[in-house]
């Protein structure tokens, strides 16, 4: 009888984890466990106590037909007066950390470090005493996409000098809290930054100078991060032993079809999409990939320019980058399947210069975003691509996660969720360096321009309601068991 019952259970549980070996695969004792916000996107409140406006604050206020359903960030979750609410939350859920990030325009109102708002730092103060009260260590980020608009208003990214006022808003940053936080990143998603805010229209602050506004970005976004570790490395790595990385968007990419032409665009596309953020900090000789400025030169004098309408990074700037982030952190949400074209897409983007266009195969999931589609084996094939290529000291998922319509059983996101759990457990057996896992998102927030449509929480926010309710979805408890048992279940 005994017997039977032993047989019964290896089923239930070895069949339960679906991998086709029946092993079961665990999270290794030292992973942690977190999920993810930005300020924007949660904390509302966006003119209080003395914060000034931001890019995304001007752009959604002046273009509030492009917000899919007209809720911008104003007051969004509110978490500025909830924030005891979402800790609440971060203990239910039983989560190493929290990843949140700091709004510049609320501590520094001008941009510059001449005027710093004492309310602004008092906020996040408290906010860090709550979740270090509770054992949770703060992940902090130190930009996520809300540049104070004075300083846009002086070219903002696109000036060289943006570097150096990055530089002091994180010095200031880290000079209140780099006795208290563990973990920092020090920018979120350059691309994002500058592909759809300078090269295209989308986000804000919505340059639209496609192939030229883009670089320029980059490169100044690029430096900006390694000024900032720099200044970490020197000042308080030695007292405090904190961890200094960057969060890059890294979706996987394969060819439509396996035939030489489109393999060689998905190589070229992987370049410009993951290796021009990548290789200047972890790969051999530093510096942007050497197709992406061949490539770029080439177009920029087909097209009657000089010079190439990519920066050149100089020796000092290869340097200073090559290193500069103690993990990788990777924002990892679907897979594109890639195609070349010889069309110019309307909507400018860098997808130009490489000359391709993307798609997904027709059997992948729908989630609520159009760009998110479920392809869960992409997180191996991308973990080792990054370990063959580069010489990273770790890896963080520093983002994943799926969007729903307003729905409490998210079925969806538990399947999602699961399988990316899955193929990432095959790719740490493989020899991914990969140290933890960032859920986007705690709750459902402002998606940007998709507004309150597309919703990524594990917690639903009811944004009717004054006090912008919260209520855990069926993710949030798989989540929780998840995070208890350290292995994942059907
Ligand atoms: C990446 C961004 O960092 C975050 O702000 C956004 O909400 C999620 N992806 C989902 O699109």
């Amino acid at each position: 009888m005994f017997v039977i019952y032993v047989i019964i259970w290896c089923f239930s549980v070895l069949g339960a984890h679906g991998y086709s070996d029946g092993r079961i695969r665990r999270f290794p004792d030292d992973f942690l466990f977190g999920v993810s916000t930005s300020a924007y996107q949660v904390e509302g409140a966006w003119d209080l106590d003395g914060k000034s406006e931001s890019v995304w604050d001007r752009f959604l206020h002046k273009n509030p037909d492009m917000i899919a359903d007209g809720r911008n960030g104003d007051i969004a979750c509110d978490s500025y007066h909830n924030y005891k609410r979402d800790v609440e939350m971060l203990r239910e859920l039983g989560v190493d950390y929290y990843r949140f990030s700091i709004s510049w325009p609320r501590i520094m109102p001008d941009g510059f470090s001449n005027n710093i708002n004492k309310k602004g730092l008092e906020y996040y103060d408290k906010f860090i005493d709550e979740l270090l009260k509770y054992n949770i260590k703060p992940m902090v980020t130190i930009y996520h996409f809300d540049l104070p608009q004075k300083l846009q208003d002086l070219g903002g990214w696109a000036n060289p000098l943006c570097v150096h006022w990055f530089e002091d808003y994180a010095k200031v940053v880290f000079k209140a809290f780099a006795h208290k936080v563990p973990y920092w990143i020090t920018i979120n998603q350059p691309n994002f930054i500058c592909v759809d805010g300078y090269g295209g229209k989308a986000n804000a602050p919505g340059i639209g100078s496609s192939g030229i506004g883009d670089y320029m970005c980059i490169k100044n976004v690029m430096l900006a991060h390694a000024k900032a570790y720099r200044f970490y490395e020197t000042e308080y790595k030695d007292k405090f032993n904190g961890s200094v990385g960057i969060s890059l968007a890294m979706n996987w990419a394969d060819p439509v079809i396996n035939n030489t032409e489109n393999y060689q665009a998905t190589e070229l596309y992987r370049d410009f999409t993951i290796g021009l953020y990548v290789n200047p900090i972890w790969s051999k000789h530093g510096d942007f990939p050497s197709t992406v400025k061949d490539r770029v030169l080439q177009r920029s004098r087909d097209q009657g320019y000089m010079q190439s309408r990519l920066p050149v990074l100089s020796p000092e700037e290869i340097k200073l980058l090559k290193g500069s982030a103690d993990f990788m952190g990777v924002n990892h949400y679907t897979t594109f399947l890639v195609k070349t074209t010889d069309k110019v897409h309307s909507i400018p983007s860098i997808e130009n210069d490489i000359g391709v266009e993307v798609s997904f195969r027709p059997e992948w999931k729908k989630s609520q975003s159009s760009w998110l589609r479920s392809a869960p084996y992409g997180i191996y094939k991308l973990c080792l691509y990054l370990n063959k290529e580069y010489d990273y000291p770790a890896m963080i998922v520093t983002e994943h996660g799926w969007s729903t319509k307003k729905v409490l059983k998210d079925g969806s996101r538990v399947r999602n969720m699961r399988e990316f759990f899955k193929a990432l457990l095959l790719a740490v057996e493989d020899g991914a360096r990969v140290k933890g896992y960032t859920a986007w998102s705690l709750m459902d927030n402002v998606e940007w321009g998709a507004g309150t449509s597309e919703r990524f929480g594990l917690y639903e926010v009811d944004f009717e309601s004054k006090e912008k309710t919260r209520t855990a979805r069926l993710s949030a408890l798989v989540y929780k068991r998840i995070i208890e048992r350290r292995f994942v279940e059907e």
